[in-house]
């Protein structure tokens, strides 16, 4: 299915609306940081980003969400949000991206939320995905998931001019990386091990400047690997991402979500399929963007605002007495 309403999808008059919307969920889950209750965390920040989200003129779908109807009881897959009136719109939303994060006052938790107009967001199964990101500037499909990782980091080195050592390749530690680790760290490759949070893991590539991070590699949740193209459609870069099925229970889930091709390779426009608007607000201080803090009476975020039709990108602060 291909996003046949661009034209009526008034991106600009939304952007704002969208900002409120993390910004809300990141000052519900604010409350909640370094508490040690992932699930209160994360049920601040739900509650709250539906509460913004039903406030904007929309008539909204939930198409990456917090699961199925029978799993989660708010801002499930498929459930309606806005007030019924103006645009049709897909939303892909993670209201904390990074519950250990935040309950553990660990870096880089955000609140993520990006809307597009009606179909023109890939429906991701809640499985793996096997992900390769890098950031702009470079030559379409330079690096591909079925090269070997010794073979990304040699193609992306001599792209960037560099020596494989100068690369550096940001990865979720886990056990199932073990072999991807050892791959890299053959090549001479530096590794930016992270607890959790792909999807800021991956927006890392968009500014290797800012953060050091060259290339995101290896497996996390697939409904973060739509939002993480979402924010590279905005940002640039590029990003591909291929489902992984344990079992058949998950196979089901793919069909269930109308996916036909199980082996199917996703370049980020296959998984974000017309212009897009982005939203992120830090939760706990990151790289990209400093987390929610108190300051006084006040309570102060950041968040990261951004239209893919004219690339703008905008930093919010914001200081509300109301948390
Ligand atoms: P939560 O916000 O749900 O805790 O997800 C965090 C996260 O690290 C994602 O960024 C990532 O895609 C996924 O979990 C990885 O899953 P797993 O922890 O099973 O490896």
């Amino acid at each position: 299915m291909t996003a046949d309403n661009q034209e009526s999808f008034h991106d600009r008059m939304l952007s704002l609306g969208l900002a409120r919307v993390s910004e809300a969920a990141a000052i519900a889950s604010s409350r909640l940081i370094g508490r040690g209750d992932e699930h209160a965390a994360d049920a601040a920040a739900v509650e709250a980003m539906r509460t913004q989200l039903n406030m904007l003129d929309i008539r909204g779908t939930v198409v990456i969400g917090e699961g199925e109807r029978d799993e989660a009881p708010m801002l499930f897959i498929g459930e309606q949000v806005g007030t019924g009136k103006g645009d049709e719109v897909d939303i892909a939303l993670d209201p904390l991206e990074g519950t250990t994060l935040t309950a553990k006052a660990m870096p880089n938790a955000l609140t993520v939320v990006a809307m597009g107009p009606r179909h023109s967001m890939l429906h991701a199964p809640d499985v793996y995905m096997d992900k390769l990101a890098i950031g702009p500037g470079y030559a379409p499909g330079l690096i591909d998931l079925d090269m070997a990782p010794t073979e990304r980091i040699r193609v992306f080195a001599k792209a960037k001019g560099c020596e494989p050592a100068e690369v550096t390749v940001c990865i979720l530690e886990r056990p199932r990386h073990a072999d991807l680790i050892a791959e890299v760290r053959e090549t001479g490759a530096a590794i930016r091990l992270i607890t959790d949070g792909d999807v800021a893991g991956v927006m890392h590539c968009a500014q290797p400047d800012e953060t050091g991070i060259d290339i995101y590699m290896g497996s996390g949740g697939a409904p973060e690997g739509v939002l993480a193209a979402a924010a590279l459609k905005c940002m640039g870069g590029q990003i591909q991402g291929r489902l992984i099925f344990r079992n058949k229970d998950e196979i089901g889930r793919a069909r269930d979500a109308g996916i036909e091709d199980l082996d199917a390779k996703y370049s980020r426009d296959d998984m974000v399929r017309a212009e897009v608007l982005f939203s992120a607000t830090g939760v706990t201080d990151g790289s990209i963007l400093r987390g929610a803090h108190r300051v006084g009476e006040y309570l102060e975020t950041e968040t990261l605002l951004m239209r893919s039709r004219t690339g703008s990108v905008r930093r919010l602060s914001y200081r509300t007495k109301h948390f």
